[in-house]
């Protein structure tokens, strides 16, 4: 939510920042803005709408001389949260005598306050944000010493941050802070970077130093120099970036969801990689952190996430309670912060999030934490803030994910959930035989993935039955449950088709009001236990006249019910999720490239939601 890029070097900056928005964009894509340190003291240029559009302005404002003669620079692309998307709310934003410019990612909480004591004392403010509160602090802080401004200013500040700041005295120089927001510095021969995350670093340097929260640095070309907001130096490590430039563009497909869907073969070989154990039936997660002892004491699992990430957590809900007969629940992220959770040392908390930032499920963990409960991350950001509070926990090594619409996060979380269930249900319920069985078939998962994806025409053919309704429901049972409500959250995110997703029993307790004769239903009625039961209530659906497509098993039983047919190979039950789950992301892709949506980057949303 939000995305800061900052540069400061030898080379002309505003190549490194626009680049660096472009990789940062799925942050936001409101509104964009950049400042340069020129001899002729702060340059600032905004615009509304995506970067390319500043870009533009760029070009069309700055000549290519006078752009190449600077080389400091800071840079934002926005997803409102104060204030409308308008170039007088877009970052950078300055203080009173415009000596100074700042960009911010997060919420000031206190910021009516702040804004309240500076008209006081005569400020005017031009925009509506948060943030402007923030410069105009520093500005008034601001004795010829920009850190010590800012930090007597970040001193005043409640709430979440990651902000960069420039002045105009002090060239060379730039002044970054973060608290709650992820901030990461990389660091270059001759140069330094900035930046709300590593994508937007890789290609110019794999040396990085995330910053921790409280951390202030003054960035130069040659030196980070940190302190905490008493001044105290602090120390941190340079660590190095692992994956490839390639992982952050589109190599070829047409959209970052399309290429991320077809990575998941591999992105869920990464998550099983030295994790199976198909001797004897079980997982090895050394990060779990925890002994044989522990694990088999504790009394229940509960997961929070948001969004995507707690559809996966409802699908471990199942995975818990049947193989390690272990009582598991889950909860919104958002929910459980405020319901004051029963939860002790004897429950594991696993805080599942792709990004690792995500506000609600970072708030869930530190009250876990105050809780005194067993904490565990399921996170991909490798270094995120909410795996460095849980302290232990599962990466997925799903690489990164750029279209705002999460898929190989998904299927990444649910073969890890599946491998945690595994190793828990050691000691429990699970016998070995099954334990055997259930590793070999996770193991499966990559051929069971591609087995779909050679699908993608057919399936693109059952997108084109459905691009012309404006309705459509997504029904599962049991672990398809949550695949339901995930294949209707992709479709409503980048399709804008209202899609419900529901359990297929529930649908005749009041849904099946809204059947409307040719509205799709897809129905998940792969080989399980309760396949009859399902089919039944396709025919339900079918009675009253609705267009139904169902995800069958390939060689399973026939669904005559159904008008047309997604196969996925036959697997176990749970493992069978994660392939359901991918047709369903290539059928709700394919419904939006139909309808001209812009799907990497869906109106109103943000990869990743660093409010509350
Ligand atoms: C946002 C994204 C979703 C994502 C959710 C949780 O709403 O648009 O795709 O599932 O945040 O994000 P996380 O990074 O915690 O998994």
């Amino acid at each position: 939510m939000c995305g800061i890029v900052g540069y400061v070097g030898r080379s002309a900056a505003t190549p490194v920042l626009l680049g660096g928005l472009r990789r940062l964009e799925y942050r936001g894509y409101d509104s964009a803005g950049v400042t340069l340190q020129s001899s002729e003291g702060l340059l600032t240029l905004r615009a509304v709408g995506k970067v390319a559009r500043l870009a533009d302005k760029v070009r069309a404002e700055w000549s290519d001389a006078r752009q190449a003669s600077c080389v400091v620079g800071i840079a934002h692309t926005r997803w409102a949260t104060h204030g409308a998307p308008t170039e007088a709310n877009a970052h950078p934003h300055a203080d009173a005598g415009g000596r100074i410019r700042l960009v911010h990612n997060g919420i000031i909480e206190n910021y009516r306050a702040l804004r309240a004591k500076l008209e006081a004392k005569g400020h005017v403010f031009t925009s509506e944000t948060d943030t402007e509160a923030v410069a105009r602090l520093v500005g008034e802080y601001n004795k010829g010493d920009l850190r010590k401004a800012v930090i007597s200013a970040l001193r005043q500040v409640e709430g979440a941050y990651g902000i960069a700041v420039v002045s105009a005295d002090e060239p060379g120089r730039i002044v970054v802070a973060r608290k709650g927001s992820p901030l990461v510095i990389g660091v270059g021969e001759g140069e330094c970077l900035i930046a709300s995350d590593p994508s937007a670093l890789i290609s110019h340097t794999r040396r990085v130093i995330y910053l921790d929260d409280g951390d202030v640095a003054l960035v130069t070309a040659d030196s980070v120099d940190i302190t905490d907001l008493d001044h105290a130096p602090m120390d941190r490590d340079v660590a190095r970036l692992e994956f490839e430039v390639s992982a952050v563009e589109k190599g070829g497909f047409e959209h970052f969801m399309l290429k991320e869907i077809h990575e998941q073969p591999e992105s869920v070989r990464n998550a099983l990689r030295g994790r199976l154990d198909l001797l004897n039936g079980t997982a090895v997660l050394s990060g779990m952190g925890a002994t044989a002892r522990e694990l088999l004491d504790l009394q229940r699992i509960v997961m929070v996430g948001c969004g995507t990430s707690l559809h996966a957590g409802m699908v471990g809900d199942f995975a818990f309670e049947e193989l390690a007969a272990l009582q598991a629940e889950v909860q919104p992220a958002a929910e459980f912060r405020y319901r004051n959770p029963l939860v002790d040392g004897r429950d594991l908390v696993v805080a599942i999030s792709q990004s690792g930032e995500t506000a609600d499920t970072l708030a869930a963990v530190r009250e876990a934490k105050d809780k005194g409960a067993m904490i565990m991350g399921l996170v991909n950001v490798v270094g995120s803030t909410i795996a460095r509070e849980a302290g232990r926990g599962v990466y997925l090594h799903a690489g990164p994910e750029i279209s705002v619409a999460s898929t190989k996060a998904f299927t990444g979380q649910v073969a890890v959930l599946l491998l945690m269930a595994l190793k828990l249900s050691r000691g429990r319920r699970l016998s070995r035989e099954r334990g055997l069985a259930l590793a070999a078939e996770i193991a499966r998962l990559p051929e069971l993935i591609e087995a779909v994806l050679r699908q993608d025409a057919a399936i693109a053919k059952v997108a084109e039955s459905m691009v012309k309704h404006e309705h459509a429901f997504f029904l599962g049972r049991g672990p398809m449950h949550p695949v339901a409500l995930e294949g209707a959250l992709k479709l409503k995110e980048i399709s804008y088709v209202h899609a419900e997703g529901y359990h297929a029993a529930e649908l005749k307790h009041g849904p099946i009001a809204l059947l409307t004769p040719g509205m799709p239903v897809v129905v998940l009625a792969n080989r399980s236990p309760v396949l009859d039961k399902t089919l039944g209530n396709a025919e339900e659906c079918k009675a009253r006249g609705a267009h139904v497509i169902a995800i069958v098993t390939e060689g399973g039983p026939e669904a005559a019910v159904a008008d047309e047919v997604i196969l996925i190979p036959d697997c176990d039950p749970l493992v069978a999720t994660i392939p359901a789950a991918v047709a369903l992301q290539l059928l709700a892709y394919h419904v939006a490239r139909l309808r001209g949506c812009p799907i990497d980057q869906p109106r109103n949303l943000a990869k990743s939601v660093t409010v509350e």
